[in-house]
């Protein structure tokens, strides 16, 4: 197996030159990552910037139900930003708003549904509402284990870039051909591959069911930092290189550690976000110096998912519930 180190150096990336790293908005910056509030830093940008918009925003609404005022203000920040994104965003830009659910003495509250309010409000038009589907996280006893989050892939207008073959993944079947009509005979996949669907679990040895699997970042994964909720380089990757071309502006207004300012980086496309925490600005800082240096720790593109073959002691039968079982006969 490939070491991460030798394996980040996928062909198909391209580090952005020139790489010229502004602590505000410059016009010849080609990096801006900011410290501070998200909506000081979106006011200094100037008007149709921005390509595409990938982010998590915090789900600091505290109680849902019992105090209404703090959803509501959630909703009120919420669409002040977004209303300054739509503002940046050129008129074929596209935004990806990946969330989960908040929840609140067990009930869920999935907060795509609040969000997709507020972007229609804005004249966005969803695109796909992606299922980023992984396999680890919370047991709950009480309800289904909630093992996916969503992308809401929304477009400003009608007309947007969509680069399909630069993120199609292997067909299942590539020796299928067609068995009737005029094709009859000739193979009946594309040779570039297939559309990888609005289901995302990247694993190529699940290329076959049509899943992609990019792993929840967990704490074996080579680019967990100590930001608890950031999301993989991969997620972001997938949309950059789907949405955009070279040296566009891609923009993350809750950047976290950098993961989207990371993969827009990585595939030569100019990035700025914005983020309050110092430690984790100071981590944006290191991972993008890294990544220029060469040795920035990442998950490739692609890469499968650890499948268990049963053999692994984790895999195996406790031997206290065979006792426990045979007790029992
Ligand atoms: C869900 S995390 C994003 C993680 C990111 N996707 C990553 O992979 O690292 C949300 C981030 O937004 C930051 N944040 C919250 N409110 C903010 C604001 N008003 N302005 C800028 N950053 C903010 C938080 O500190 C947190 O790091």
């Amino acid at each position: 197996m490939m070491s991460d180190k030798k394996s980040n150096s996928l062909k198909r990336v391209t580090i952005l030159k020139p790489w010229k790293v502004g602590r505000g908005f410059a016009t010849d910056a080609t990096i801006v990552p900011f410290r501070g509030d998200a909506r000081e830093f979106l006011r200094t940008l100037p008007n149709k910037i921005v390509s595409l918009v990938v982010t998590s925003p915090p789900y600091n609404i505290g109680k849902v139900y019992e105090e209404r005022a703090s959803l509501d203000q959630y909703r009120a920040d919420q669409s002040r930003l977004i209303s300054e994104l739509h503002r940046v965003l050129k008129d074929d830009g596209s935004v990806c708003w990946q969330v989960g659910s908040f929840v609140d003495k067990g009930e869920i509250y999935p907060l795509d549904l609040l969000f997709y309010d507020i972007f229609k409000l804005f004249g966005f038009k969803l695109r796909n509402r992606i299922i980023w589907h992984y396999r680890h996280g919370l047991h709950a006893s009480r309800r289904f284990s909630g093992r996916y989050e969503t992308i809401l892939w929304f477009t400003k207008g009608d007309e947007y870039a969509f680069n399909l073959d630069d993120v199609r993944i292997p067909a299942i079947y590539p020796g299928k051909r067609y068995y009737k009509g005029p094709k009859k005979g000739k193979p009946s996949a594309n040779p570039k591959g297939k559309n990888p669907s609005d289901v995302w679990e990247i694993i190529s040895r699940d290329w076959q069911l049509g899943f992609w699997d990019i792993p929840n970042v967990k704490a074996y994964h080579p680019e967990k930092t100590i930001q608890p909720c950031q999301f993989p380089v991969e997620l972001a990757e997938r949309c950059v290189l789907a949405l955009t071309k070279k040296a566009d502006w891609v923009l993350d207004p809750y950047a976290g550690v950098g993961s989207t300012l990371v993969a827009a980086a990585m595939h030569g496309r100019r990035s700025m976000g914005s983020e309050k925490e110092r430690k984790y600005y100071n981590i944006i800082l290191q991972r993008l110096e890294a990544l220029r240096k060469g040795d920035l720790r990442l998950r490739p593109l692609g890469r499968p998912v650890h499948v268990p073959t049963g053999n692994e002691k984790v895999a195996q039968i406790p031997d206290e519930w065979n006792r426990t079982k045979r007790r029992g006969r």
